[in-house]
């Protein structure tokens, strides 16, 4: 377990292999063990392997190559429909349309993802998760026809290796861990802690040339420029996500 959590890598390239559906019924029924708020399971997922549904959520996935590589997407979500229909069939007190209903489904459906991911690198498959759901969240809704209670949080793209990419560098641990109570780092330690990211990572982004020349065309020098720039998730790309997604909660019923 130590061995394999610690060999992760996100895969964007696959093989034309692909996944078995027994495989794939087994990876998900791993994925239904998962923890769970009050075991209420609030999370759905969408299994995509039809090419032209791949297609249509490369386009909403900002065209993102390994979509279309990749024999299956999955699209997680919270879900806290399901638990209200059950809720409704029995003539109980609703609840669960709110923010906490999401979050709980939220939480659930990510932990499911997780443990799957974790089970698929154990056969040798490959994973990616995909921030882009939450750019799209509101045409997703739309193109998966996610009724209200149901939202995306993350997606996977999942299948055979066809690249064998190197670990990629995480902070020192003690950047991550606190003990007991929250410490606060000097600017001197966030600078030393931070200091190996920023190399390997400047290292990496100009190692790709496309990158390289974004990177010069734009004055870029350091990577926070460049993880706030345009490029990347800039603070006008984020108010403007974040207005989507509080206006999206709303209208699917977990707000309030
Ligand atoms: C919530 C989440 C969203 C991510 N979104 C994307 C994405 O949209 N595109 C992508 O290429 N990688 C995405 N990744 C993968 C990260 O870039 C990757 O995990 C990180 O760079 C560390 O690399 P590693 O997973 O190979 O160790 C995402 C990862 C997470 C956890």
């Amino acid at each position: 377990m130590f061995d394999l959590a610690n060999s992760h890598r996100s895969i964007r390239s696959f093989t034309d292999q692909t996944v078995d559906d027994a495989l794939l019924n087994d990876l998900l029924m791993t994925g239904l063990r998962s923890s769970s708020s009050g075991n209420m399971q609030t999370w759905s997922v969408i299994v995509t392997r039809d090419e032209a549904n791949k297609r249509k959520l490369y386009e909403l996935h900002v065209e993102q190559e390994m979509v279309l590589e990749a024999p299956v997407v999955l699209t997680f979500c919270a879900d806290v429909f399901r638990m209200r229909e059950w809720i409704r069939v029995n003539d109980s007190k609703q609840s669960f349309d709110d923010l906490l209903g999401f979050l709980t489904g939220a939480v659930d459906a990510v932990i499911a993802a997780q443990t799957i991911c974790l089970a698929a690198e154990s056969v040798g498959l490959g994973i990616c998760y995909m921030g882009t759901t939450w750019w799209a969240a509101d045409a997703l809704i739309k193109f998966l026809a996610l009724p209200q209670g149901v939202f995306p949080v993350t997606s996977l793209v999942l299948g055979y290796p066809a690249e064998d990419p190197p670990l990629r560098d995480r902070l020192p641990l003690d950047l991550i861990v606190h003990q007991e109570r929250y410490r606060q780092l000097s600017d001197d330690e966030i600078r030393a802690g931070h200091a190996g990211r920023e190399q390997k990572a400047w290292a990496r982004y100009n190692a790709i040339e496309s990158v390289r020349t974004k990177l010069a065309e734009a004055g870029i020098t350091r990577v926070t420029d460049y993880y706030t720039s345009n490029f990347k998730y800039s603070k006008d790309l984020h108010q403007r996500v974040s207005r989507m997604l509080i206006e999206t909660l709303q209208t699917q019923g977990l707000w309030l």
